[in-house]
């Protein structure tokens, strides 16, 4: 996949944009009234169209750098029952226009990846850690997992380094996918 653009949004959107791992990964969450979401490369939606069934959410918010992206997601939520409650805001990760301490969850599902160079990617998490509340829940999909242990170490070492505990690492293979999910916790400092 290159750089993100229009042009590749519509490719991916056309071609991945329901992928199973949406639907998986948030029905292995616990969730519970009142939450407020932020999905980070949230791409069409589809994460945050799933977790508006799971209870009556706070708010849901998708962010997405790639304006033709945010343009697809809103077209699959014209006739959507959260299409009240699901908004959009353009962004890449590492400069989030969102306030300290606002989301009770942040969702990374396949998108850690594309954050940019190692540098974007710390200023992510910084700024994952930032917009949590104290001992919020990030949860973090790799489509395909980790094979190679070291690679996982290294995640998870740049994940911790940034002030988050892993509290559980999944390996899943479920209606022909496969991906590692992890679910972090935003440390009290
Ligand atoms: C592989 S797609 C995953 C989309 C969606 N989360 C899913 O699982 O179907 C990666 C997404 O990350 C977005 N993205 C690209 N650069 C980004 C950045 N710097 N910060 C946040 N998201 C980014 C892309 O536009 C794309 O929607």
């Amino acid at each position: 996949m290159g750089q993100w653009d229009a042009s590749v949004a519509e490719w991916y959107a056309e071609k991945y944009g329901e992928y199973p791992t949406n639907r998986l990964a948030v029905d292995r969450f616990d969730w519970e009234d009142g939450l407020v979401v932020v999905d980070i490369g949230c791409g069409t939606g589809a994460a945050l169209r799933h977790v508006f069934t799971k209870a009556n959410m706070s708010r849901l918010i998708g962010v997405e750098p790639i304006p033709r992206m945010i343009e697809i997601a809103k077209e699959r939520l014209e006739a959507h029952p959260a299409r009240d409650l699901i908004e959009f805001i353009a962004s890449p990760a590492h400069t989030l226009p969102l306030g300290d301490d606002m989301a009770d969850v942040v969702l990374a599902f396949d998108s850690f990846d594309h954050w940019g160079d190692d540098e974007a990617r710390n200023k992510g998490l910084q700024e994952v850690h930032r917009i949590l509340k104290p001992h919020g829940t990030f949860l973090v999909v790799k489509d395909g997992g980790i094979a190679d242990a070291q690679a996982k170490e290294r995640f998870t070492n740049k994940v911790k380094a940034q002030r988050f505990d892993i509290l559980d690492e999944q390996h899943i293979e479920e209606e022909d996918v496969v991906f590692t999910m992890w679910t972090c916790q935003r440390m009290r400092s």
